[in-house]
C-alpha cells in the first residue's frame, strides 16, 4: 500500500485551532482523562513535571471564572469543561516554567481536537489570578495562568475563519532553507 502523502499525515495538527463556543453536550469523564493524560506525559525542562491539573465540570464554578476573568475567559460562558494548568509560584526559573506550560497547553488542546471536541486557550490576566485561586483552593505557592476551555464546538466554531490557507503566514515567509534569506 502506498504511503500517504506526510502532510496528510500531519493534517489533524494543523486543524487543531482555537475554539471559543460550545454546544451544550457535555463531554463524557474518559474523554476529559485522555485529554489530561496528555498533557501529564508532556515533557518538561528535567522532567520536572512542575504543572498539576484541575480539571473542572461544575457550571457554576466554570461560569464564576468566566467572570472573573473577562474578556480572555469568554470561551468559558459554553464550555463544558475546563483544565486549569495550575504552576509553581518560582522567582527563578520563569521562562522554562512558562515553556513546559505551553508544552503541555498545546498536547491537550491536540488531545481535545483528536476525541473530536474544540478547544482554546484562555490566559487569566494577573489582577484575575488570586481570585481564580481561591475559587479553586490551589496554595499560596502556586499561580494559574492558562485555562483550557473544552467542549462541542458549535456549527459556527467549526466553520473557517478565514480563506483556506490563509490564516498563518506562507511558508515561504516563515520557513528558510539552510539560510535566513538575503
Ligand atoms: C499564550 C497564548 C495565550 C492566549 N490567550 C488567549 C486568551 O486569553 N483568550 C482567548 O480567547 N484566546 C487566547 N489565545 C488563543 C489565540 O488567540 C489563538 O491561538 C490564535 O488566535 C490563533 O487561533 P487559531 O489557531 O484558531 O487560528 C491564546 C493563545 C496563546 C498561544
Amino acid at each position: 500500500m502506498e504511503r500517504p502523502d506526510p502532510s496528510e499525515i500531519v493534517r489533524p495538527m494543523l486543524r487543531v485551532r482555537q475554539v471559543r463556543e460550545f454546544t451544550a453536550e457535555p463531554i463524557e469523564a474518559a474523554e476529559l482523562d485522555a485529554i489530561a493524560d496528555a498533557g501529564r506525559w508532556s515533557g518538561s525542562s528535567r522532567n520536572a513535571q512542575p504543572w498539576r491539573f484541575v480539571v473542572i465540570r461544575d457550571a457554576a464554578t466554570l461560569r464564576e471564572i468566566h467572570e472573573a476573568g473577562l474578556p480572555q475567559t469568554r470561551s468559558l460562558a459554553t464550555a463544558a469543561a475546563a483544565v486549569v494548568i495550575v504552576m509553581p509560584q518560582q522567582s527563578g526559573g520563569g521562562i522554562s516554567l512558562a515553556y513546559d506550560e505551553g508544552r503541555a497547553a498545546e498536547r491537550m488542546l491536540i488531545a481535545a481536537s483528536l476525541l473530536g471536541l474544540g478547544a482554546g486557550i484562555a490566559w487569566l490576566r494577573p489582577e484575575a489570578r488570586p481570585a481564580v485561586a481561591a475559587l479553586l483552593d490551589v496554595p499560596e505557592d502556586r499561580f494559574i495562568r492558562t485555562l483550557l476551555a473544552i467542549g462541542h464546538p458549535t456549527e459556527a466554531a467549526r466553520q473557517p475563519k478565514s480563506a483556506p490557507g490563509e490564516a498563518r503566514l506562507a511558508r515561504e515567509a516563515t520557513v528558510f532553507d539552510e539560510r535566513w534569506p538575503r
